[in-house]
């Protein structure tokens, strides 16, 4: 557990409920509220999900255990799940990251230090189970999907091959979807959209609000769907109490949107109406990381095992000037299995920065869509397009050539024997 799901189950309206075997994680989240009731006993916790969605109430429910006896429980009831997902920290399955069924937080703790052999089977045994269990809820409606913590890579590492698509290897990806080859691939990600962020050097409240109102001014929410539900995001940030340390906000914007965005903030900077400003990104963007499970999951040309677009991201915007750049590995589905590249942006109201801001931005968000340009997206070779059109003055992005799939295949099929 961490904050996100409950919060995001409240945002959305949902009632959500979520498993976790440590139970200082649970009381941490009760204490902020951003869960609302915890429970023990199955029977008592489903009851409550009943009673919030009768009542229609936005709920956010911890179960204090493991997810494989939820699973079991709600399968043996016929309890209807409309998404569903797994968020354990599967990156290191066997080094704590997932609790086996069966042992207490405390127990897995001592057997991790203790036995770790037997523990590595009993991981593998539980993660076989909870497939099993998810492949039963999705035949009868449930919406599975990858959370892009490794979870289906892991299941696939047990030997358990009804995960793999093509039933021979991990190449061609799992059965179910990741959230980036359904949601946000083609949403965001093919249009540029991604996890832009701000701090408020100052740690003043008063600095992120003013930020806030014109970060909002700054988007048009009629130009795409995505514009407006960002807009909502920063406009009922508050309200929805997001921030539980620095003073500093994420929202996804397109190239064009975050440089118009980070001018802005320079400019207020300057002008005194605001302390200086950070910032930077997630790593889980456009552009940045090269994770074939994860962010470049839904891109199919053979290219989304390469680590060459998160270097080229980190190498321009090194060239370009940014404060802190970083090129590293890991990046939540663990080591060996992405590389990703990072910056930190410091807007100190100079006309350096401006300069700064004007080419590494723009570089460091449509490196992604080109890529996924060149695999041939459908809406990243449109943002090419308009890209190319809007900064016309400044840069260019190469489009792929289409070559027509008939004529391909009557080629090969009449000169290769
Ligand atoms: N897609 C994204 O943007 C994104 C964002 C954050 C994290 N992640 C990934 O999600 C995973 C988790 O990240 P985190 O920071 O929340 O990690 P975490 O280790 O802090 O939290 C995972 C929790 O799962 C609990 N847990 C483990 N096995 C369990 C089981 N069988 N039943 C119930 N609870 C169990 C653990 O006690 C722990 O509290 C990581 O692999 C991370 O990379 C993805």
């Amino acid at each position: 557990m961490s904050g996100a799901q409950g919060k995001a189950a409240k945002i959305a309206g949902g009632v959500g409920v979520i498993a976790e075997v440590d139970e200082s994680r649970i009381n941490t989240r009760l204490e902020q509220g951003w869960i609302d009731e915890s429970y023990k006993d199955l029977e008592k916790l489903f009851k409550a999900v009943q009673r919030a969605i009768d009542e229609k109430k936005a709920t956010a429910l911890a179960y204090h255990g493991n997810i494989v006896d939820l699973l079991q429980y709600v399968e043996k009831n016929n309890i209807h799940i409309e998404l569903l997902s797994d968020q354990t920290s599967c990156h290191a399955a066997y080094d704590g990251g997932y609790c086996p069924q069966g042992l207490t937080f405390k127990e897995r703790t001592q057997m991790l230090l203790q036995d770790k052999e037997k523990f590595e089977k009993l991981v593998d045994k539980t993660l076989v189970d909870h497939f099993k269990l998810i492949k039963k809820l999705v035949d009868r409606g449930t919406y599975f999907f990858d959370y892009g913590n490794s979870f289906l890579k892991a299941i696939y590492d047990t030997g358990e091959m009804q995960v793999s698509k093509n039933g021979i290897d991990d190449s061609e990806g799992f059965i179910f979807p990741s959230y980036v080859e359904d949601i946000m691939g083609p949403m965001l990600f093919d249009y540029g959209y991604g996890p832009f962020r701000w701090v408020c050097l100052s740690g003043k409240e008063e600095d992120l609000i003013k930020t806030d109102k014109a970060a909002m001014d700054c988007i048009d929410i009629n130009r795409r769907c995505q514009d407006r539900d960002n807009y909502n995001w920063i406009r009922d940030a508050k309200k929805n109490e997001l921030v539980v340390g620095t003073k500093a906000r994420i929202l996804y914007q397109d190239a064009a949107g975050r440089l118009k965005i980070a001018l802005k903030f320079n400019e207020m900077v300057k002008n005194n109406e605001v302390g200086p400003i950070m910032l930077g990104r997630d790593h889980h963007d456009v552009s940045g990381t090269d994770s074939p499970f994860r962010e470049t999951a839904n891109i199919k040309d053979g290219s989304n095992i390469m680590a060459d677009m998160a270097t080229q991201c980190f190498a321009g915007n090194a060239g370009r000037g940014m404060s802190l750049v970083a090129l590293h590995n890991g990046g939540g589905v663990g080591i060996g299995k992405s590389i990703n590249g990072g910056f930190g942006m410091v807007l100190d109201g100079s006309e350096r920065v401006d300069t700064i801001l004007s080419t590494s931005i723009p570089w460091d968000v449509m490196g992604g869509v080109a890529r996924r340009a060149w695999a041939r997206n459908d809406h990243s070779i449109e943002t090419v397009i308009k890209f190319n059109k809007d900064f016309n003055d400044t840069d260019h992005i190469t489009l792929p050539f289409i070559a027509n799939e008939s004529l391909v295949k009557d080629l090969i099929n009449k000169n290769i024997k």
